[in-house]
């Protein structure tokens, strides 16, 4: 039987949680290249909180998705038929195909990827957009000093799990949190962190202050409100916060603000948010240096891996609630 082209679209515009009822899987056929096309069959897709804000009609730094459409999001797949000469069937390649199970383009925004040099599921975490995350916050914003005290939220995560790593590598103190005993277990075990905070332990305040005795230099933000509000009575003068994310507030209907900005004032802090694809130009010699770690095994990485396309909407929920450790994936091949 002839392959099919399963999507995942969305169907409806969540208010406040996403549910599974806001996407819909839908069954084509899987095209045919034109001229100077290239088909990709998608190996993997890369989960990721930004397609929560995707799903809403607001002005933002990129596009919503319209409903009916393929919901977005980065791709590593195999080129199975070219019309292109630039690429070649077997080739592997790193694309924005978005949740469906084949890619068709003209191929020009495709880069290739090698498959033997890491893993093709590294190319959508730690060497992809999200180590890259990691490492444009915390070198260009963070411009961390050795002997400082870096914090970062969603420490287990995909994005967290590299920025305290890479704290460590510049001669810092780590330190992260996370939610529950094993996650944080496993940032200071696996990944080598000074100390890990279970933010819903209950303790928040407590357990940072033992944690960063001489304050916290970097704040690196993934998450917002609570934690924020925690982090901002411990920041030193001329602290400095890296805002990358604020999951927290992504599918809340009533959003929670800073309400102790004057710290910011009296400590002199620089917070600055940042998009990651606001430095593509200087993204190759930011992964090279990755790789680099990643070989030498001074970062390591985890994987939450969902199976079939038709579980993306699942896994997506469950990646926003926490339930990945690591990269949130979704094979799809
Ligand atoms: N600015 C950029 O260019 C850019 C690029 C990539 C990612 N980001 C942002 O970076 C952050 C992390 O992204 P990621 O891809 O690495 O995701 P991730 O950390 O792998 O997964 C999301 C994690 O967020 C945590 N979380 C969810 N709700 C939370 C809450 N209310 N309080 C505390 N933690 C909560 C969960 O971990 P726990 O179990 O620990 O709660 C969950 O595992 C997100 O805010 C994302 O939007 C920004």
């Amino acid at each position: 039987m002839a392959d099919r082209n399963i999507q995942v679209t969305l169907a409806n515009r969540p208010s406040g949680w996403v549910k599974e009822s806001d996407f819909k899987i839908v069954d084509r056929d899987v095209p045919k290249p034109g001229a100077g096309q290239v088909l990709v069959r998608n190996l993997w897709l890369s989960l990721d909180p930004y397609m929560r804000g995707r799903m809403n009609d607001v002005k933002s730094y990129a596009a919503s998705v319209q409903i009916g459409d393929v919901m977005v999001g980065a791709t590593v797949g195999e080129v199975v038929e070219s019309n292109n000469p630039a690429l070649k069937n077997g080739d592997h390649v790193l694309g924005y195909y978005g949740w469906q199970r084949y890619g068709l383009s003209d191929g020009r925004e495709l880069q290739k990827v090698d498959g033997k040099a890491a893993p093709l599921s590294a190319y959508l975490g730690t060497l992809g957009m999200p180590g890259l995350t990691a490492w444009f916050g915390l070198i260009d914003i963070g411009a961390p000093k050795p002997g400082e005290t870096v914090v970062v939220s969603a420490a287990a995560g995909a994005v967290g799990s590299v920025v305290g790593q890479i704290a460590k590598i510049k001669g810092c103190r780590a330190v992260g949190i996370a939610g529950g005993k094993d996650k944080c277990a496993h940032v200071v075990t696996d990944l080598g962190f000074d100390a890990c905070i279970d933010y819903k332990a209950g303790n928040l305040m407590k357990d940072l202050a033992e944690a960063t005795p001489k304050g916290i230099d970097i704040y690196f933000e993934n998450v917002g409100g609570d934690i924020l509000e925690a982090v901002a009575l411990r920041l030193n003068p001329f602290a400095r916060i890296p805002l990358c994310g604020l999951i927290s507030q992504y599918n809340a209907t009533q959003l929670h603000g800073l309400n102790n900005l004057v710290l910011l004032l009296i400590n002199r802090v620089k917070l600055q948010g940042f998009i990651v694809s606001d430095y593509v130009d200087r993204a190759p010699a930011a992964l090279a240096e990755l790789v680099k770690w990643v070989a030498a095994g001074k970062i390591k990485y985890r994987e939450t891996i969902a199976n079939g396309i038709e579980n993306a909407p699942s896994a997506f929920i469950g990646m926003l609630k926490g339930a990945n450790v690591g990269k949130q994936l979704v094979k799809l091949a």
